[in-house]
């Protein structure tokens, strides 16, 4: 399969993620080594905090995926933000300052991991109210909705997608957050996963050690659905679900 990963941070020197280009390269060879075949870079955006203009990093964008393409002529590059919510961030997705998934309504947004539930669930609205579709980047971070099945429920019903890093399902039984996390996954809450890489070290863009537990769980068809086919549509504009 060609696989998605729809949440990364390797765009040289703009965020965080990779800084050099040499850093950033070899994380897109560990990447295709993986079998990821589809990357959407989604380097932060934190209000009053960018280094870039969306342009620039457009800029920087096509001239790093016109150097991954001569490299693995087969690996597709998209391009994104993971824009951290805040008051004002609806007037930016408006003014266009926010780079949105390919071009398209759908938008990766983070919280800060303390936010409340009532805060989330009323960004979603405000959101979906300016016409985007918005996708909770690593939703098994925020305390708030940690266990609470009834407010994950909540935001599924109103069309939230939810992404998980793929790293979060590694853990035994004694590890409550993993078990958590395979609670949200085998119950099928998720719609995406990616790697959240940001390096070489710690935060590297491995699937494979992940990829076994989510097949024998969830079987096959789970399995192209999340790496493939929701992300194909997602980056194509269409509706996820139909
Ligand atoms: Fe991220």
């Amino acid at each position: 399969m060609e696989y998605f990963d729809i949440h990364c941070h390797m765009l040289p020197g703009v965020d965080d993620g990779a800084q050099t280009m040499e850093e950033a390269l070899s994380m897109i060879d560990l990447s295709y080594q993986e079998g990821t075949r589809n990357l959407i870079l989604t380097p932060h955006y934190m209000r009053g905090k960018n280094k870039y203009t969306r342009e620039e990093l457009r800029e920087r964008f096509n001239e790093f995926k016109a150097k991954v393409e001569e490299r693995h002529p087969d690996f597709k590059l998209y391009f994104g933000n993971e824009v951290l919510y805040e008051e004002g961030i609806i007037q930016d997705l408006k003014d266009g300052l926010i780079q949105t998934m390919n071009d398209t309504k759908y938008v990766l947004v983070e919280f800060n991991i303390r936010t409340s539930y009532s805060q989330i669930y009323e960004a979603m609205q405000k959101i979906e109210n300016a016409r985007f579709r918005p996708i909770i980047a690593h939703v098994e971070r925020y305390r708030c909705l940690f266990k609470h099945i009834e407010r994950i429920d909540e935001l599924i019903r109103m069309e939230v997608l939810l992404q998980m890093n793929i790293s979060s399902v590694y853990g035994g039984l004694l590890d409550e957050n993993a078990r958590w996390c395979k609670k949200l996954v085998k119950e099928e809450y998720i719609s995406f996963f990616g790697t959240d890489a940001h390096d070489m070290e710690e935060r590297a863009p491995y699937i494979n050690d992940y990829i076994p537990w989510i097949e024998k769980k969830c079987g096959e068809d789970f399995l192209e659905r999340v790496f493939a086919e929701y992300p194909k549509k997602m980056v194509e504009n269409k509706y996820i679900f139909d």
